[in-house]
């Protein structure tokens, strides 16, 4: 991002707020003039970076009481140098709050304001211009304190009033129950949408002497959560049944908690059946582990070419319910990564699961739980590899030739 992006962005939420044409302007201008508008060594003034933060419902908003101004206050603060102010208030309110997978509800400017901040000792009165964005907790809203506040708080948005008396505020909170009357008319089509669109891959990695279990309070959430994503997940679509006249689906999931998952690295590890470090290295790092296989028709009486094509369509069948699974995961927050999964669908790790040997494996899900990131610090995560490849190229609208 540049300035002429943040001033291209000021420009849109100036169409869609006329009444604040004023502000925004002494926005842009000072954007346009100063050329170290985002670093605070700008003495006359900075921009900075605030989040609108709702928690799942939408009905509270989290405010820091500042340690320094002794006032409540949406999280944000210093951009450091980062045009991208979107990205630098994300990181501010994570910070702040320690909380994670905060999800931008819309990219555009939720809110701007200019405030001037009093003097200190070392620094002197200087504005700060503020662009705000919303942003909501999709995962857990369990926050910590950071040495910035004194204390954090949800509140709820119509009771803003009791914490704070700053215009800006009330302007936000006003501002934040108009979307929300427009929000509930927002469609399943665009709930799903964003649900699609949000789901990436996470590959999260760790050393396997680095592996810590995950705590009590969370594993109950956790498999809960697990549990009843697969459940929605098996609502694919699938055209042949097994043979097994108990189970009709075409695909199997087994799923691995924290033990079980701990259990197999060291078994795998001693046996020196892991041959792939980056197999280790992402087990030692995930909450939980689903396998799922997809089983291929065996019946000799079939005829090889109806086989293939129940073989085809089974695979196919197993790969939507994966996606419905992934889907299922990026609306909980539960960070997720989809491998082929290598040696664990080999035979020997298949006796040690008690996968019968016929069926074949299309996914090892890798799971993190919600808020993980800041127990277990160590771990790295790296994203999928087309991310920022896609196209809608393949998309022919074909003609009778
Ligand atoms: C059947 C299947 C198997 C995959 N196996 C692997 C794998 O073993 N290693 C890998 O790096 N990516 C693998 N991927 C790709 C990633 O899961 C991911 O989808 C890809 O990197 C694109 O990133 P995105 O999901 O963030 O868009 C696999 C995907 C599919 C559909």
């Amino acid at each position: 991002m540049s300035r002429e992006t943040v001033i291209q962005d000021l420009k849109k939420y100036r169409q869609k707020h006329p009444n604040e044409a004023g502000v925004v302007d002494r926005l842009v201008e000072f954007v346009r003039e100063q050329e170290d508008c985002f670093e605070r060594s700008l003495l006359q003034g900075h921009v900075t970076g605030s989040v609108w933060l709702v928690d799942p419902s939408g009905l509270n908003v989290l405010l820091t009481h500042h340690r320094k101004l002794n006032k409540w206050f949406q999280l944000g603060g210093h951009v450091d140098g980062n045009s991208n102010v979107l990205e630098a208030a994300r990181r501010e309110a994570e910070e702040e709050s320690g909380l994670q997978h905060l999800s931008v509800i819309e990219p555009g400017i939720f809110d701007i304001d200019i405030h001037l901040i009093p003097g200190r000792k070392l620094e002197p009165e200087h504005y700060h211009y503020d662009i705000r964005y919303a942003f909501q907790a999709l995962g857990s809203t369990e926050y910590h304190v950071s040495a910035e506040s004194l204390d954090l708080k949800w509140v709820p948005i119509d009771q803003i009033r009791e914490y704070t008396t700053e215009e800006s505020m009330l302007r936000m909170a006003e501002k934040w129950k108009a979307t929300q009357t427009m929000n509930s008319q927002q469609t399943q089509a665009e709930i799903l949408e964003s649900i699609i669109r949000a789901r990436k891959t996470d590959k999260i990695t760790c050393e396997i002497e680095d592996r810590r279990p995950v705590p009590d309070e969370r594993q109950k959430h956790g498999k809960a959560t697990v549990l009843h994503s697969l459940e929605v997940a098996g609502w694919a679509p699938f055209h042949y049944p097994s043979n097994d006249k108990n189970i009709h689906e075409p695909w199997r999931a087994y799923v691995l908690w924290d033990d079980e998952v701990s259990q197999l690295l060291r078994e795998l590890t001693n046996e020196h059946r892991f041959k792939q470090s980056k197999l280790q290295k992402l087990t030692a790092a995930c909450s939980a582990l689903v396998l799922v296989t997809w089983i291929p028709e065996q019946r000799a009486e079939i005829k090889e070419e109806n086989r293939n094509k129940i073989n085809e369509e089974n695979l196919a069948a197993a790969a939507a319910m994966v996606q419905n699974f992934l889907l299922m995961l990026t609306a909980h927050g539960m960070s997720n990564y989809w491998s082929s999964g290598g040696d664990l669908g080999k035979s020997d790790v298949f006796e040690l699961l008690g996968i019968p040997k016929q069926q074949r494996l299309i996914a090892a899900v890798f799971i993190e739980y919600n808020d993980m990131k800041n127990l277990q610090p160590h771990k790295t995560c790296a994203p999928g590899k087309h991310r920022d490849k896609r196209s809608t190229n393949w998309i022919q609208q074909t003609r009778i030739h």
